[in-house]
């Protein structure tokens, strides 16, 4: 099978970028993993990118050019498809009309509910029922791309933001695989 060359932007944990690497080990699974990039010289999941030995670059976004160095990076490592993962910055109109291939982001909400920050704070605020993950396409509008995949769960009561993320962030190790595999599978 001929795999999707992928780049994982990263700015924090990076638990989602260990579990698509964990995956991208599978023979099936249509995406290979290039390259790391991160905007967090401190963010954990470097150490993911280098334990399974992957090139990570490491960006200063204050560069006033940081966007040139990232798709001349891109283009280096013949990248299909960029997987945002906890990526912590707006993907730029200039990027995404630069960049003309897929752009990737996961969310944890039902989407179009609770985009932007501070999701599970909002949701409690709400006492909303429900709550999941979303991945979608990146598009000009913060996180309002087509939706690719959903997952979902009932909240219990006297559930806290930390219980929320836990269990947003389980859906979120199924539904980021999924959704890459719904988008590519007719390619491969
Ligand atoms: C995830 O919950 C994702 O939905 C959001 O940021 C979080 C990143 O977590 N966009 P991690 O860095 O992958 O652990």
């Amino acid at each position: 099978m001929v795999k999707k060359n992928a780049c994982v932007f990263i700015s924090g944990e990076g638990s989602n970028l260990r579990n698509l690497l964990k995956r991208s080990r599978d023979y099936n699974f249509p995406i290979c993993i290039k390259l790391v990039i991160s905007n967090n010289p401190k963010a954990r999941g470097i150490n993911f990118a280098k334990k399974y030995s992957i090139p990570c670059l490491i960006i200063n976004t204050k560069f006033r050019f940081f966007e040139n160095t990232l798709l001349n990076n891109l283009k280096e490592y013949k990248i299909d498809v960029v997987c945002l993962a906890g990526y912590m910055r707006i993907i730029s109109k200039n990027f995404l009309r630069s960049f003309k291939k897929q752009i990737i982001n996961i969310h944890p909400s039902l989407l179009p509910k609770y985009k932007g920050l501070n999701t599970f704070k909002r949701i409690l605020e709400k006492k909303e029922i429900m709550t999941g993950c979303t991945v979608h396409f990146v598009n000009e509008k913060l996180d309002g791309g087509r939706i690719i995949a959903q997952k979902s769960f009932y909240i219990k009561t006297n559930s806290n933001e930390s219980d929320l993320k836990k269990k947003t962030q389980i859906l979120e190790y199924n539904a980021y695989p999924e959704a890459l595999i719904k988008i590519f599978r007719a390619n491969c």
